[in-house]
């Protein structure tokens, strides 16, 4: 018989909790997914009993899950639902959730997986705590945990804290979260590599332009003013998602589907992308502020703290060699999107007429990562007429909703929820990946928080950021529009 599992929320008070990880784990008890003796216990210092918890967030998962809400299993799937109010920073408060889920496992031992949805100043503290209470060791059962981002602010902070964990756990317990990599379309990027002999050929410096990653959300600060005005797009978006992005689609073939074999080859690109000077990096950066940011709540009237970027980054090694992959994220722009562009060179000559004050639209693939998602090569036509051979790009495209109908495509934490539950590391980011993540972006944050650093570019809520991001390209390119949907 397996040891009954108890999934243990830190910060169970939290939006997220109640927005990702209760609809994430309501929808795999719905699919069947969730071992038969789950429970859930949320645990935050608010007096809560266990129906007042679920009945506090329940209007919150329902309008998380969407379609997928049914009040007969939700009234099932809510009993596996406890709350035990306690101060986990505190020996006490730890000793408190250490009764109740020995309680739980009638002194059994069992799985344990520990999330830490708490804000990363108390990091440091429960995984201390939970050390110290000896609830690290594999008693009848693993102890893992899953860490949120954002992990340290720099590479320094990253590795102090790397170094907490692992006095009380060890790496193969630890989960570090990267939710763009729970995404179906993120982990398509590897199908579509590696699963088709078409496009690998390709995929190097000898066809390939440029590269473009496009994050792109429409939503503005809003309430997180605090936290962002210290954080920045740079920190929030760039060393985490969009570098795990740029790993996926530059790695070489992992040649087995294990956490090791993926991590070693995402390790490997990050160490291979050159780090840039100070000098350089402002060179490489255009940096954007969205009108009307400084009087958002909690941030400063004079902040400097970029809610765009443009970065211009190079990989050195053999298959990337002088292929540029321009990266690009924003708050406030005109629409939720995000996509990889693969940008392929011109042909090596052209017999064809091109009309004049026309130049050629070279190859390209878009992998649309969200909303939306789809996949579409832009390739040259003929314009059907007897008289003439003109030229027109048109697009193959592929598009998950009409391909799969009726089949939802999986939020990324119930992938993520079920990979920890299972012991699947490789979504998951190792300490070496992060802290060289961090290598990677210190330089460019910074050359972005020197005290003579200009002001980030304005633009206007709804565009498409600042028209000077596409300076960073060679002459003839710029950034592909930004689609509403
Ligand atoms: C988070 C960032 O990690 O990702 C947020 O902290 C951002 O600022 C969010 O809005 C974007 O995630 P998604 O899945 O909505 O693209």
């Amino acid at each position: 018989m397996t040891a009954p599992l108890t999934v243990v929320i830190f910060g169970a008070s939290g939006d997220l909790t109640a927005r990702k990880l209760i609809p994430a784990l309501y929808r795999l008890d719905v699919l069947g997914l969730l071992p038969d003796e789950t429970k859930i216990v949320g645990v935050s210092r608010r007096e809560y009993t266990d129906e007042v918890f679920r009945e506090t967030i329940q209007p919150m998962v329902k309008q998380s899950s969407g379609i997928s809400w049914l009040q007969g299993p939700w009234t099932q799937f809510a009993k596996r639902i406890s709350y035990v109010s306690a101060d986990a920073e505190k020996p006490e408060g730890i000793q408190k959730l250490n009764a109740w889920l020995q309680n739980r496992e009638n002194n059994q031992g069992g799985r344990r997986l520990y999330y830490l949805s708490v804000g990363p100043e108390l990091y440091p503290g429960i995984v201390t705590r939970l050390g110290e209470a000896g609830m690290n060791k594999e008693d009848g059962g693993y102890r893992r945990l899953i860490i949120e981002k954002p992990f340290g602010r720099d590479r320094r902070s990253a590795r102090d804290l790397n170094n907490i964990l692992h006095q009380h756990f060890t790496e193969d317990q630890i989960y570090r979260i990267d939710h763009y990599l729970g995404k179906d379309t993120v982990q398509n990027i590897m199908v579509f590599r590696f699963a088709n002999t078409l496009f690998e050929p390709l995929w190097n410096h000898k066809y390939i332009d440029h590269v473009q990653i496009t994050v792109s959300e429409k939503v503005v600060i809003g309430k997180r003013g605090a936290f962002y005005d210290t954080t920045g797009v740079l920190r929030d978006m760039f060393q985490s998602h969009i570098l795990q992005v740029m790993a996926m689609l530059a790695m070489e073939y992992p040649t087995r589907l294990t956490a090791e074999r993926i991590r070693n080859e995402k390790v490997k690109v990050l160490e291979s992308i050159r780090i840039p000077t100070m000098e350089d990096a402002k060179k490489s950066m255009v940096l954007g502020q969205y009108t009307g940011y400084r009087k958002e709540p909690g941030v400063g009237a004079n902040s400097k703290t970029p809610t765009y970027a443009a970065v211009k980054l190079m990989i050195e090694n053999w298959r990337w060699q002088g292929i540029p992959f321009y990266l690009r994220s924003g708050k406030g722009l005109n629409a939720r999107y995000s996509e990889v562009v693969i940008q392929f060179q011109r042909p090596p000559h052209l017999m064809f007429p091109l009309q004049k004050g026309h130049s050629l639209e070279s190859n390209r693939i878009t992998l649309v990562l969200q909303p939306n998602d789809s996949i579409r090569l832009n390739f040259q036509t003929k314009v059907p007429s007897v008289d003439s051979y003109r030229l027109e790009p048109q697009d193959l495209s592929f598009v998950y909703g009409q391909a799969y109908q009726g089949q939802q495509l999986p939020e990324a934490y119930e992938r993520l929820l079920l990979d920890a539950i299972q012991g699947e590391a490789s979504l998951f980011m190792r300490s070496d990946e992060i802290e060289r993540a961090w290598e990677i972006m210190d330089p460019i944050i910074a050359a972005s928080e020197l005290a003579d650093a200009p002001d980030p570019n304005e633009y206007a809520i709804n565009s498409q950021g600042p028209e000077c991001a596409n300076g960073l390209f060679s002459e003839g390119q710029s950034w592909q529009p930004i689609v509403p949907n």
